[in-house]
């Protein structure tokens, strides 16, 4: 087993398979300074520029060779690395120098305390930790001095030494809970109720939108990305998300989470009551530079401002530095360049020098509580080894006078200087080059309006960077990464050792980036993603940017009601459908572009089409909107056949929700998504109007079926039908449909256990709608006009409902068992397994859910009339070629009402003006207002003849089927 799959089996599933599907599925085996390296599929050790930079801890540089030799020299002296409970040596001494660091760069006198952990999260709860045990302390202290100021007052009142001030009932405060009546007992009553309150207010924590300070049970909590975030919220914390660019918010913050103790005061023979300002608010938590939420650096006034509300409300200020510090921004903190002074700071990344995990938390001395030592531990915080490394690491970034941090900002402004030409050369691709130091971001133009539908569905998975990364990884050799909680913002990382060459290699690289995006050249970007054993077929960019034609909508009707909101869900019929929505993937060949279908199995979802108009002759109208997932019909029945559809089942109610949350008043599922959701059944989500769409799908195949049998000129009622699929449940209602005109059907079932068994039913139903048929009267045709002769039905009518007779519902059982027993066998339904019974039929109707076409020129009779309503077809695709003589359509294609069309690129079999009967249903649903689910689960006739009736008169009709033979 190689590593890489071990790894996604044992370790991260889901992550692996999707940096296979990203083609960032490399494993490195060395590191140096900016280079990792990593053996291509011919064993060759590939180098490449990392840019990412161990997600800012390696400001140093891969395996710094004096940080290397140090820890070598640690391991040689055997140093006692895990001696806890004893005074450690390189603990302190790594204190210290953090201390006297932070007290140069921001001037502050005081020294600071270091608590140790062993990663950035860790040294921010412990920050959290150390701040609320501060806010405890100080509420206490409060609320016994209020306690005894209380005591006092009572004991003077009791006395006679004083009286209450009149004033003090009427405080807002007290909201009316004490009268003068009540006496003193009466106000401190009210008083203590209303101080209890306030002590149990939970602690505040602010912390700025978009800010990320780490992914454990409490920093997650400040973590502002709803997707870390929200599963946990329960867990404890509250916080509040400040908008960094809106410090003006602060003063109402202040104001809205202002809680106060009423305390008493004894004056003048007076016992007035007065408020106290209750430590509500724990901590402000900010990055100087926020790193995963994007790149955005705080300015000097947002500082200043964040400052002046710490000071005024009494809550502590913890600057998280634990990536924008240890000189990544050109400075040891980078609240020091803004001139912003914490009372707390948290240290890691970059501080293990790219060897050792460690964390430091510094808290000011005066602020420090002693018992934190003890309350706070880990086993292996403040190990030997990295605390060691760490020191090394503060001595390398002061030396030389901090030439380091010099070094940090010449290379940055390099950088930058780099990145702005870019920018100015590709306005259209890149919005924004930001940030401080060597802690850059690059944003990326959203491409939600691409005509790419590759690069359209990475702008709404967010998962854009992610895809560049692939390409720069597979193609330029370069690491990058788009940003935790911006997946459209490339991060830039590098050493502080980044060159100049290595900075013109990112040019060349960024520059052919920006002109895949310019010209929708998805190529470049798809091949990384696919099998890169098969060869990359052009290494030029061509422009892509007029490839997709824009198309013209007939002009919208006046409408008499609201344009109801409707979605289909959809997916690919085969990758090679691809190369229609996206033609820069025409030169990729099929299994190249198999390959990156199946690789994007953990991320189906793709971008919705913008909506459709389709207004009805009734004066009603619907949007109509294609919700795709990009899975192919292969995996669909690969799904099917293992069983394993909980995942598939997901995504479709994925797509479903994500209709609703647009507005959408109906989901009609199409194709494999019917299937495999078992007709919708399968489906939990409340508020929305479900179809499979099946109804009008059987309605539409039956017209086109008789408008066939026109054109050959033969009579429906003369001829033989013959039914593929005869099984499901769509194929029985359409059987008992055409046995109402004809009077010969061959059902054809498949070799599956259980067919046959499911066939009887199809029997028994057509014969029990044929017995409802003659118990309606009227004329009668087919096979219930011929039952009508047999003397079983002759004595079923004369009896009328008696008990003596079979139960309503077994009649179809009924008839079938005595048609066999009295011809020795049934008359007009024929039951097989065996597809050679099509010679014999001039209609055919193939529905069976086969993922494979398997019906060839040779099995059908002359000059018939072939509907495949199957998705995919049952036909092999060559079929109407080689049997120009057969009427071959695909059933349920409908013509909308003025000729309305799907966007070209999303038409796979269409025509302009035509939709799938399944999308008809489902547009049709919108248009006539039902609001529940209508083709959901079997279907029944009686749909299929009202859902006809309703697409009638809402001008949705049968399309000219001979449109089929374009395929
Ligand atoms: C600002 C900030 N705080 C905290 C953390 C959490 O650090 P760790 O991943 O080591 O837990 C990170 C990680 O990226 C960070 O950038």
């Amino acid at each position: 087993m190689s590593t890489t799959s071990a790894f996604t089996e044992f370790v991260q599933p889901q992550m692996g398979r999707v940096l296979t599907a990203l083609g960032l599925d490399v494993e490195y085996e060395r590191a140096e300074g900016n280079t990792l390296y990593h053996r291509d599929d011919q064993g060759e050790q590939v180098p490449v520029l990392d840019l990412m930079g161990g997600y800012g801890s390696l400001i140093l540089g891969h395996n710094h060779p004096e940080i290397v030799a140090h820890a070598r020299e640690l391991l040689d002296q055997n140093r006692a690395v895990h001696a806890q409970f004893s005074l450690r040596g390189e603990a302190g001494r790594l204190g210290a120098a953090l201390s006297d660091v932070v007290r140069r760069e921001t001037g502050i006198k005081e020294p600071y305390l270091a608590t140790f952990g062993n990663s950035g999260a860790e040294a921010v709860e412990s920050a959290v930790k150390h701040a609320e045990l501060v806010r405890v302390r100080a509420a206490m202290a409060l609320a016994e001095e209020v306690a005894a100021h209380v005591a006092a007052a009572r004991d003077a009142v009791r006395r006679g030494a004083a009286t209450v001030d009149p004033d003090a009932y009427r405080l807002p405060a007290l909201q009316g809970q004490a009268a003068p009546a009540a006496g003193i007992e009466g106000l401190l009553a009210a008083v203590g109720a209303h101080n209890a309150a306030a002590l149990a207010t939970k602690p505040l924590f602010l912390a700025l939108e978009r800010s990320f300070h780490g992914k454990l049970v409490g920093s997650v909590q400040l973590t502002y990305n709803a997707g870390f975030r929200a599963p946990f919220q329960n867990l404890g914390t509250r916080v509040r998300f400040v908008p960094m660019d809106r410090p003006e918010l602060l003063a109402e913050i202040a104001e809205d989470e202002r809680v106060v103790l009423l305390d008493t005061e004894l004056a003048d023979g007076r016992v007035r009551v007065v408020e106290r300002d209750f430590p509500a608010i724990t901590a402000f938590l900010v990055e100087p530079v926020q790193g995963e939420g994007g790149i955005h650096a705080l300015t000097a006034e947002q500082g200043r401002a964040i400052r002046l509300f710490c000071n005024k409300v009494g809550t502590a200020l913890i600057i998280d530095e634990v990536q924008s510090g240890m000189g990544r921004c050109g400075a040891f903190l980078a609240s020091s360049l803004i001139g912003l002074r914490g009372d707390y700071y948290t240290l890691s990344k970059s501080l293990g020098g790219g060897l050792a995990k460690v964390s430091a938390m510094l808290v000011r001395r005066s602020l420090y509580q002693g018992e934190f030592d003890l309350i706070h531990s880990s086993t292996f915080a403040m190990d030997d080894f990295s605390s060691s490394i760490a020191r090394k690491v503060v001595e390398m970034l002061e030396a030389d006078d901090g030439k380091v941090y010099r070094q940090v900002t010449e290379r940055g402004e390099r950088l930058v200087e780099m990145l702005a030409d870019l920018k100015s050369a590709y306005p259209d691709v890149i919005e924004d080059i930001r940030g401080k130091g060597l802690f850059v971001g690059v944003q990326l133009r959203e491409q939600g309006e691409a005509r790419s539908m590759v690069l359209r569905g990475s702008a709404y998975t967010g998962a854009l960077g992610y895809l560049l990364s692939g390409y720069l990884l597979r193609q330029e050799r370069i690491r990058i990464a788009p940003t935790g909680s911006a997946g459209n913002v490339l991060r830039i990382q590098p050493s502080a050792y980044l060159t100049d060459e290595e900075i013109e290699r990112l040019r060349g690289a960024l520059d052919r980036l920006c002109r895949i995006l310019r010209y929708e050249d998805t190529l470049h970007l798809v091949h990384p993603a696919s099998d890169r054993t098969i060869p990359k077929p052009r290494a030029e960019i061509r422009d892509f940017r007029g490839a997709i034609e824009g198309y013209e909508q007939p002009a919208p009707r006046p409408v008499t009601g609201p344009v109801r909101k409707v979605a289909f869900v959809n997916h690919l019929i085969t990758p090679a459908h691809l190369r229609q929505v996206d033609p820069a993937l025409a030169d990729l060949s099929d299994a190249a572009l198999r390959s990156f279908v199946l690789g994007m199995d953990p991320v189906k979802k793709a971008a919705p089409y913008p909506g459709v108009r389709i207004d009805s002759p009734l004066g009603s109208a619907v949007e109509f909107a294609l919700y795709p997932l990009m899975v192919g019909s292969e995996q669909m029945g690969g799904y099917l056949a293992s069983g394993d559809v909980a995942g598939i089942r997901a995504d479709v109610e994925e797509r479903v929700q994500a209709a609703r949350e647009d507005g959408c008043e109906v989901a009609g599922l199409g194709m494999y998504t019917s299937i495999v959701t078992n007709n919708c059944t399968s489906l939990n989500v409340p508020g929305i109007a479900l179809t499979s769409g099946n109804a009008l799908t059987v309605a539409m195949g039956v017209q086109a079926m008789e408008h066939g049998a026109r054109d050959r000129g033969f009579a429906v009622g003369d001829a033989t039908l013959a039914v593929v699929g005869a099984a499901g449940n769509i194929a029985s209602v359409y059987s008992q449909l055409f046995a109402e005109q004809l009077s010969r059907i061959v059902l054809v079932g498949s070799r599956r256990d259980g067919s046959a068994r499911r066939l009887r039913t199809t029997v028994h139903g057509i014969y029990q709608e044929a017995w409802a048929r003659i118990v309606e009267g009227g004329e009668l045709a087919g096979i219930p006009a011929r039952l009508a002769e047999e003397p079983l039905i002759a004595k079923w009518l004369a009896d009328g409902p008696s008990a003596e007779v079979p139960a309503d519902a077994d009649r179809g059982k009924e008839i079938a068992a005595y048609l066999e027993e009295r011809y020795g066998q049934d008359p007009f339904l024929t039951v097989t397994q065996d597809t050679e019974a099509l010679h014999k039929a001039q209609l055919v109707l193939c529905a069976s859910n086969s993922p494979e076409p398997f019906l060839t020129g040779e099995h059908f009779a002359p000059d018939a009339v072939v509907c495949d309503i199957a998705v995919p077809n049952n036909a092999v695709p060559d079929l109407a070629a080689r049997r120009p003589d057969l009427a071959y359509m695909l059933g349920g294609i409908v013509a909308t009402p003025n000729g309305e069309s799907l966007h070209p690129s999303a038409r796979a079999f269409l025509e302009a003006g035509q939709l799938f009967a399944c999308m008809a249903e489902t547009a049709l649903m919108g248009l006539a207002g039902i609001d529940r689910h209508y083709s959901y689960g079997n279907i029944t006739r009686r749909q299929v003849i009202d859902i006809a009736a309703l697409a009638d008169a809402h001008g949705l009709r049968l399309a000219d089927y001979k449109s089929a033979h374009s395929v």
